[in-house]
């Protein structure tokens, strides 16, 4: 019988557990023989003791391998890309028909929105139609027909992880590397992709708030990659400031979009030609990853990028009449609220988190767990850093609904940057971690 009180005991003393008891560990609680005091006891010493790299191995392999994994036949090996959350990150709209029209499968895996940050799978759902919940068959069945496909995390896959995620939740321990590692890697092994590109965000939008916390969780999913026998490359991107023009779910497909067919804001475009030219390295399309950006220019400038996009949403059911019409067909809601620089300067700061927050209170994201979410919402992101601004000049703008929730989210945004006489731009890209 696995002694539950032992476990968590060695732990606490701070000696490593070996692989099989780790395995019998997750086995156990996920068959609900271990309960969540115990395991929320386990993991509490786990974030103050750490976990060395064949306990991580062997703890990551446990959680992907407690349910379902996906298996692509052989030959087709997908690439996916993991962002670690950020506001106004449309990037994986942008990168799962963008690195398909460089001919690289990728099967993309994502999820909803956590906090302040955005999600994949809210922005997709507010395109008609289209189903962001894919079966396991149906989302191979497509990598293998057009290429890509792009479906929320099914509770098929890595369950285990889920119910450890759900108690780190609420037991102060999920800011811990080693089990962020973990957590994600899990969930991207099952997901059968053979190798990935992750794209950890630091700074004022994003959970890694310093660089140095971001450089440690970078250099900690890639190293555990390789020991798990995968390919991945982390660029360290900047969340100084929301990406692009917007913040908004059915604003943001809009600015994808925009990117799909060459005209969208030179941020956003940059960021996901870097990342979707370390897709195509990653994946053996390119001799370098300079190589693989020029694939991903190409496919921007000839159109084949927004092409792949139009097979994404024929495949799965969403309209593509967004793409002629996307005013008509993805809708921002008409009431706006502007809100204006008190001074003369440059804009130096944004709380971007705040914008995200801001974004939450009118319906953008969740409160609640059960919560509907409000497509049309939007912040619009009028000045960036670095511009100048006088006293009156619009900074952000407020798509919302009216009432109360408005007027608090127009506060928030009221106190989410500063003005200075000087302002220094942020890195777009801080980093790479090979
Ligand atoms: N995202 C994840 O998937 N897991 C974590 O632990 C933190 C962020």
């Amino acid at each position: 019988m696995f002694d539950a009180v032992r476990f968590i005991e060695e732990k606490r003393d701070g000696r490593a557990h070996g692989p099989e008891e780790l395995q019998v560990f997750v086995e156990s609680f996920h068959k609900g023989d271990i309960p969540d005091y115990q395991a929320s006891s386990w993991l509490m010493a786990a974030f103050l003791r750490g976990l060395d790299k064949a306990e991580l191995v062997a703890f990551t392999l446990a959680l992907a391998k407690s349910g379902k994994v996906v298996e692509f036949p052989d030959g087709l090996d997908c690439v996916d890309k993991h962002s670690t959350g950020g506001v106004g990150d449309k990037t994986s709209l942008v990168l799962v028909p963008l690195v398909a029209a460089c001919g690289v499968p990728v099967a993309k895996l994502s999820g909803r929105g956590l906090g302040f940050t955005g999600g994949t799978v809210d922005k997709l759902e507010s395109i008609p139609g289209f189903n962001a919940h894919l079966s396991m068959k149906g989302f191979v069945d497509q990598v293998r027909r057009i290429g890509c496909a792009i479906s929320g995390h099914s509770g098929d896959l890595a369950p285990a992880e889920k119910r450890f995620y759900e108690l780190r939740d609420v037991t102060g321990t999920i800011p811990s590397i080693p089990l962020i590692a973990s957590s994600i890697l899990s969930k991207k092994l099952a997901g059968g992709s053979r190798s990935f590109v992750f794209d950890v965000k630091t700074g004022s939008g994003a959970f890694m708030k310093d660089l140095d916390g971001a450089r440690a969780l970078a250099r900690q999913l890639v190293d555990l990659s390789k020991a798990l026998g995968r390919k991945s490359l982390a660029v360290i991107s900047g969340m100084e400031q929301p990406l692009g023009r917007w913040v908004g779910n059915a604003a943001e497909v809009r600015e994808a979009i925009e990117v799909l067919r060459g005209s969208g804001p030179t941020d956003t475009t940059s960021l996901c030609v870097s990342l979707g030219g370390a897709m195509v390295f990653l994946a053996g399309r390119a001799a370098c990853r300079g190589e693989g950006e020029r694939a991903c220019r190409e496919a921007l400038v000839s159109g084949k990028a927004l092409e792949h996009f139009r097979l994404l949403l024929e495949a799965q059911g969403g309209s593509t009449a967004c793409l002629e019409s996307p005013e008509k067909e993805l809708p921002l809601s008409t009431e706006t609220t502007l809100v204006r620089s008190g001074m003369k300067g440059r804009l130096a700061s944004f709380g971007t988190d705040r914008i995200g927050t801001a974004l939450r209170y009118v319906g953008g994201g969740r409160q609640r767990k059960e919560d509907a979410i409000d497509p049309g919402v939007a912040v619009e992101i009028l000045a960036k850093i670095g511009d100048e601004v006088s006293p009156g000049s619009p900074v952000l703008a407020l798509y919302h609904r009216g009432g109360e929730a408005g007027e608090t989210a127009a506060r928030v945004l009221a106190e989410s940057f500063t003005v200075a006489p000087q302002a220094a731009v942020p890195p777009l890209v801080h980093e790479t971690v090979e």
